[in-house]
């Protein structure tokens, strides 16, 4: 419980960080002194400078609305209070098309991730990533992690494709696909953010999802336990799983 509790302080400070930016930046662009054009010398040097701090908030800004939608999950489970993540019943289908449901993954510890199969870069760098992870554990922890790839993006992502998927990452993964609002229960629950991009208008099965970019941590008795950013190292969250995996609180929950 104080773990959970700590993960999802965390989200909180994740999101007020935001706002506390988005401030900062209003408090910038509200600051700009006006029709300054008396001393012309060193106007120059002031616009310039202005220029300048205009442009990087401009960047500034643009990162920060990125931010802001990949982590999406932070401010909706801060605006939902101390909701948990997770805990509602899903249904998805795996690769080889059988039925699962958040109950198949308990006994283990389960990390989540929601993306989709078409993605150029991000999905496939993550599931690298969880490669790794599963390879850091495997010394101590051999078989506890059981990654489950979900899909966001149904549409295409069909058994068939998700078993083509498969071939190219580490062989534990699960990847899960089912209908529309099957997709929406899992996604809805883990606050996952994702949208439709730039759909091209001659083909309406070529486009991009943006989607969040966060692994959820599921402990053995399927209760959301931690999340990694895609900044995190592989490293860093090794050992966060790592702690998790040697408390002995969890150890009752595992089956072998
Ligand atoms: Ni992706």
């Amino acid at each position: 419980m104080f773990r959970r509790a700590s993960a999802l302080a965390r989200f909180r400070l994740l999101s007020s960080a935001v706002n506390r930016q988005n401030s900062a930046r209003l408090a910038l662009s509200t600051n700009i002194p006006k029709g300054s054009s008396q001393t012309r010398g060193p106007v120059t040097f002031i616009s310039l400078g202005l220029m300048i701090v205009a442009g990087g908030s401009i960047m500034f800004y643009y990162n920060l609305e990125k931010e802001k939608k990949t982590q999406k999950v932070a401010s909706d489970v801060t605006s939902v209070g101390k909701a948990a993540l997770g805990g509602v019943p899903w249904v998805l289908v795996d690769e080889d098309g059988y039925l699962r449901t958040d109950s198949d993954y308990k006994g283990k510890f389960a990390l989540l991730y929601f993306g989709f199969t078409y993605c150029p870069d991000i999905c496939p760098s993550e599931l690298v990533k969880i490669g790794k992870i599963i390879n850091g554990l495997e010394k101590d922890h051999s078989g506890l992690l059981k990654p489950v790839f979900i899909s966001v993006d149904p549409n295409r992502d069909t058994v068939g494709q998700n078993r083509h998927y498969k071939q190219d990452f580490n062989h534990n993964i699960d990847y899960l696909t089912g209908t529309k609002d099957q997709v929406a229960v899992a996604t809805k629950s883990y606050r996952v953010y994702f949208s439709k991009a730039n759909e091209q208008e001659n083909d309406e099965d070529d486009y991009l999802v943006d989607h969040s970019i966060v692994l959820y941590l599921i402990s053995p008795d399927g209760e959301f336990l931690d999340f990694f950013t895609q900044r995190m190292t592989v490293k860093d969250v090794v050992g966060k799983i790592d702690k998790y995996m040697k408390d002995p609180k969890y150890a009752k929950s595992l089956k072998k």
